[in-house]
């Protein structure tokens, strides 16, 4: 009874990260996490520099060992079955490197023969996975006239090989041209579409708003927000608006802006413009504009700067920087 339970819970959620923590010597890389990614969503874990994602990555394809807690993929710890657990995944650390004189095929082959596939399965995925990552057309090209975009794809499509049912890629788009990473963003996107489960790291929020369901935001090794991409973009309270007016406004009027209920912030920015952080959502927004125009400004334009997403990536990383 227990087991299938545990089967199931684990079907649902193909990754369960349970405490999961790291130090390397004094220093503490992953505090304490707990995440879980359902089947079928592409989870984006967010973070700048440093924050601990390649760690947690590291620790979920057993190339590191935590220092606490456990990543348990498919309900099996990683720790204890590596083999067993890592035969259910596809991942792309760091771009591998290739063997220039090779081609995709030639490679895809190689690969497979070190994975153990047999040659026939080997040709039916290799097939499959090119046209996944587009590059069919390229599949008897030397790797060596590739671009970096082509060789990332090339990396996606060896990671999907055996058919894995969890995808797992480290700052996928780094190093590449906007151009690279527009078609590697594409493939993963279609992936997403597919309905797979996929687990990729970024530091780029717009990148993360355009690929994937859900955003997982990580800070100093601590996780800071996890919710589906659009509700968070939707339910963020706080947005900054930049204000311009037909005439500039003068320092009192600023000061009674500053005093209207919701507004957190007011930012002269010259030119008759001003920038409001305003809280309370749409309601918070239309009281700030009736108070303006009931003091006689008259207001030209008024947009929101950014995402409310953005801002509350901003906000939280500000936050989590000041502790
Ligand atoms: N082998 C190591 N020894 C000591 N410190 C390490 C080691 N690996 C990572 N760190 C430190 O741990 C912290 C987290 O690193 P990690 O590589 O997980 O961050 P990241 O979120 O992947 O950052 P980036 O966006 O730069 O790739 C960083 O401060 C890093 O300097
Ligand atoms: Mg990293």
């Amino acid at each position: 009874m227990q087991a299938s339970r545990t089967e199931s819970v684990a079907r649902e959620f193909p990754v369960h990260l349970e405490g999961l923590g790291k130090e390397y010597g004094h220093f503490t890389a992953l505090k304490s996490l707990d995440l879980a990614v359902p089947e079928g969503t592409s989870l984006g874990f967010l973070g700048p520099n440093g924050a601990g994602k390649s760690t947690t990555i590291k620790i979920m394809t057993n190339l590191i060992r935590p220092s606490r807690g456990r990543a348990v993929l498919f309900g099996i710890e990683v720790r204890q079955e590596p083999t067993r657990a890592l035969a259910r995944i596809g991942a792309v650390i760091e771009t591998p490197e290739f063997y220039g004189y090779l081609s995709p095929l030639e490679t895809l082959a190689y690969v497979g023969r070190l994975r153990g596939m047999p040659s026939s399965e080997i040709e039916r995925r290799s097939e499959a996975v090119l046209k996944e990552v587009k590059l069919t057309e390229w599949a008897d090209h030397r790797i060596q006239e590739f671009s970096k975009g082509m060789k990332q794809r090339l990396a996606i499509a060896q990671a999907l090989l055996h058919e894995p049912e969890l995808l797992i890629l480290d700052e996928p788009t780094s190093g590449l041209d906007p151009r690279g990473m527009a078609e590697v963003r594409n493939v993963i996107k279609l992936l997403t579409r597919e309905g797979r489960t996929i687990f990729m790291s970024s530091h780029l929020l717009g990148e993360v708003q355009e690929v994937c369901d859900d955003v997982a935001l990580l800070n100093h090794g601590e996780l800071l927000v996890h919710g589906s991409v659009r509700d968070l973009s939707r339910g963020a309270d706080t947005s900054t608006f930049q204000t311009t007016f037909l005439r500039p406004p003068t320092p009192q009027d600023l000061e009674a802006l500053a005093l209207v209920p919701g507004v957190a912030e007011v930012k002269d920015s010259g030119d008759s413009s001003v920038d409001l952080r305003i809280s309370g959502g749409e309601e918070g927004q239309a009281r700030v504009l009736e108070a303006m125009v009931s003091r006689g400004l008259k207001v030209i334009t008024f947009r929101p700067l950014g995402s409310s997403l953005e801002q509350l990536y901003l906000d939280r990383i500000q936050e989590s920087d000041r502790l």
